[in-house]
């Protein structure tokens, strides 16, 4: 059976600060999504999960990627979640909603989507990856070192079905025209992909294939909110889906990287690099409005039909890493400002440094030579 799984989410308000949405505001996306969705017949099954601040709906359907109808379920859901944001007075309401009328796709609204289309196997594991307090380039380090590096992954070299190696796309996400994209072959082409992948806030990993059977590996969501609305209007709090097994590396061997909780861009103000720590499902964002936060939902889809969702980093080894996080998150804070420890200039998501820097440079003043 040819399915497509949906992921569509957005920041539409939240409790405390940007700390989580309210048990209200996602039980309006539930009640729409199902509603709407699964009662109507457009859905087969659906499931509404948050991280720090971000709705992710997640849905089965059978009408391939970019659906308008599956894009507008979500819009409106979004729509309804705001209104309870504003009833109950929540922070950032509608934060993500860009533009006031829906227009056929989410991607340019806010939202941001991730979406595949695969013929179900007989047994369909998958993840489901959804952050908060960072960007899509978050997604570099692990599915290069899941997908490409036997070293890391050594399933690499022992699956004979992983054999051929898989086939990455990978875009640049400062060329806002439109979708500009480069399709490149590991293990030929491993180190031009990671000359592209070193730069996680230009380049983005948007989807990965298996050479061997063409089948579809991982999706992400790719767009930048800096990039769309032109000035600071959040972070973007990415989500990918990365089928495991078989052909495919374990769920294991997809889970493993994060257990360098690796440096990114995001955590207060969008403007600081900190360790990803990878939490439990729904937690909530609290030091430093961070620290950039990833979770992982591990499901199996029969059907259409998704079982529970599994928490895959609810297991004791992750405790190590949360704590490994937390140290290295706070080895760079306590370098405040200085150097690597903000983001580089032109991630810097608030406008004061470039104000400051612009008067200060009138008054600059250039010494003659003797
Ligand atoms: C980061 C984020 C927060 C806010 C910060 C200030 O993505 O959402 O760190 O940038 O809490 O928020 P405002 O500008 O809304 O007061
Ligand atoms: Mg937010
Ligand atoms: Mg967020």
């Amino acid at each position: 059976m040819k399915i497509t799984l949906s992921a569509i989410k957005a920041d539409v308000g939240s409790v405390g600060g940007h700390n989580k949405p309210s048990q209200r505001l996602t039980q309006a996306i539930k009640d729409h999504v199902e509603n709407e969705g699964k009662k109507k017949g457009l859905l087969i099954d659906y499931k509404v999960f948050t991280a720090g601040d971000d709705n992710f709906i997640i849905m089965s359907h059978t009408k391939g990627v970019d659906y308008p109808d599956i894009h507008k379920l979500a819009w409106d859901a979004f729509v309804k979640g705001t209104q309870v944001a504003k009833e109950q007075g929540l922070y950032g309401a509608g934060q993500d909603l860009l533009k006031t009328a829906f227009s056929g796709n989410v991607r340019g609204m806010g939202p941001s989507s991730a979406e595949m289309e695969f013929e179900e196997r007989p047994s369909e594991p998958f993840i489901v990856f959804m952050c908060d307090k960072t960007d899509p380039g978050v997604f570099n380090y692990p599915l290069y070192r899941g997908f490409a590096d036997p070293f890391h992954n050594a399933g690499l070299i022992l699956a004979p079905e992983m054999d051929a190696g898989f086939e990455y796309t990978v875009m640049d996400v400062n060329y806002t025209e439109a979708d500009k994209v480069i399709t490149l072959k590991v293990p030929e082409e491993q180190y031009q992909l990671g000359v592209l992948l070193r730069d996680p806030e230009h380049y983005v990993i948007e989807s990965i294939h298996s050479r061997a059977t063409k089948d579809q590996a991982a999706v992400v969501s790719t767009s930048r909110l800096h990039n769309i609305a032109g000035k600071y209007t959040g972070k973007d709090d990415p989500v990918a889906i990365v089928r495991s097994q078989k052909m495919f590396p374990s769920t294991g061997e997809i889970l493993s990287p994060y257990a360098t909780a690796h440096y990114v861009v995001g955590d207060n103000r969008g403007s600081h690099n900190i360790a990803l720590m990878p939490c439990k499902l729904g937690s909530i964002i609290s030091y430093f409005d961070g620290p950039a936060i990833v979770t992982a939902a591990g499901i199996c889809i029969h059907n259409g039909i998704m079982t529970e969702a599994i928490d895959l980093f609810d297991q004791p080894f992750w405790d190590y890493v949360r704590n490994k996080a937390a140290e290295k998150s706070y080895g760079l804070r306590e370098q405040g400002f200085f150097g690597s420890a903000m983001a580089p200039m032109e991630e810097l998501e608030y406008t004061g440094v470039m104000e400051t820097l612009a008067k200060l440079d009138k008054k600059f003043t250039v010494r003659e030579k003797k």
